[in-house]
């Protein structure tokens, strides 16, 4: 085994947390002595900042990504008996939160070059249940929203994002969250803007829908002690809104750090696709936030997945794979009746996949070192 004097870690948050330390502990010491833990001052003013940054009106924050989906479809009118159409291709939390609001998923394959939800097969996947299309912004790209709003028209459907993996992510002059009639975000520690523990976000500019998400956060109480409708308990922290509400003005420039370190993998890649090195595609130029760089091994490739996995491991590199097992075969999820074949792209990508070290802060020489032990496969 070589044993490399370089190790690359596959995310590291401390290089974005240390400049801001003293930020950070000022921010929670002030929620401390204001002791407003739960919906506090520094959560609605977070709240405000975010959706305006996105693009929208309104944020109601929450305890995950996962509940801000499923509460928001719920809040969108998506109930028991309507079918959604989700991405074959994302992670599990995407189908769990349409589940989660009573409605039943219809799963999607994937276009192989972007990894995001193939529009034409979704087409031919509506039902006449059918009420919405939940797209995924996956790995921090965003679907096309020209193609989505046009889908979405033609077949009078709601479009409920899920941009977990896309903070300000932008395409066609879109920012990730303004599409469609509401969109749920993740503040999951690694995400693009993360808290120190858990939190999502549901953005809209629909007064009700936002309202709607305000009371089903809080055990389905418009106003205290009075509960209209069996909702949760779901709040996005102070603590952690105040976190965020320090990170946040940082985002748009460690979002461009991903997106210049994505650009110089995709230079660096380039003459890798003859040897079966296959990057991911980028439609969308800086618009692209890449919470993850993604490669494909494909059959072409002298070694198999795992083998360069293990080849990388062994020089100092750390990734990942996102996801190792495609949704519809997941065991908890055999009852949506899905079997091996129905998805091919998304089951081969399960298969090629592979997460390179992304994160703001890594250095042109750590990505040239990825790109040279690749380049030696
Ligand atoms: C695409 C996607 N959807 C939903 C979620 C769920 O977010 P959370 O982990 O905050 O529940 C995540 C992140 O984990 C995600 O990556």
């Amino acid at each position: 085994m070589i044993v490399s004097s370089k190790t690359i870690p596959f995310v590291d948050l401390t290089l974005q947390h240390q400049p801001i330390q003293a930020d950070i502990e000022q921010a929670i010491s002030t929620v401390v002595q204001r002791g407003d833990f739960i919906l506090g001052k520094t959560l609605k003013e977070f709240e405000a900042e975010f959706a305006q940054a996105s693009g929208v009106k309104y944020g109601v924050g929450v305890a995950s990504g996962t509940d801000a989906i499923a509460l928001g479809l719920q809040a969108c009118g998506i109930t028991q008996g309507d079918d959604v159409l989700v991405p074959a291709n994302t992670f599990i939390a995407t189908v769990m939160g349409v589940i989660q609001a009573g409605a039943t998923p219809i799963l999607v394959d994937c276009d192989p070059h972007t990894a995001l939800i193939d529009l034409n097969l979704a087409a031919k996947a509506i039902t006449p249940k059918t009420k919405a299309i939940l797209p995924v912004h996956l790995y921090g790209q965003m679907v096309s929203p020209r193609a989505l709003l046009d889908f979405a028209q033609v077949h009078d459907l709601i479009i409920f994002e899920d941009a977990a993996q896309a903070h300000l992510a932008q395409r066609e002059g879109y920012k990730a969250g303004s599409v469609g009639m509401a969109a749920a975000f993740s503040f999951y520690p690694s995400k693009n803007l993360g808290a120190f523990g858990n939190g999502g976000m549901l953005i809209t500019s629909d007064e009700d829908v936002a309202q709607r998400v305000r009371t089903l956060r809080n055990y389905g109480a418009p106003k205290k002690y009075y509960h209209t409708e069996v909702g949760k308990n779901s709040r996005l922290d102070t603590l952690q809104a105040a976190i965020l509400q320090v990170k946040l003005p940082y985002l748009p420039q460690w979002n461009q750090l991903r997106n210049q370190a994505g650009q110089i993998y995709d230079q660096g890649l380039k003459s890798g696709e003859d040897k079966g090195i296959i990057t991911i595609k980028n439609l969308s130029q800086e618009g692209h936030v890449y919470h993850l760089y993604v490669i494909r091994i494909n059959k072409d490739c002298s070694m198999s997945r795992d083998q360069v996995q293990q080849f990388l491991a062994e020089r100092g590199i750390q990734t990942g794979i996102h996801y190792p097992i495609p949704c519809h075969l997941q065991p908890a999820y055999k009852s949506l009746g899905y079997q091996l074949g129905d998805f091919p792209q998304a089951e081969m990508l399960c298969e090629q996949i592979l997460s390179l070290p992304m994160y703001p802060g890594i250095t042109s020489d750590q990505i040239a070192w990825v790109i040279e032990q690749l380049s030696l496969i």
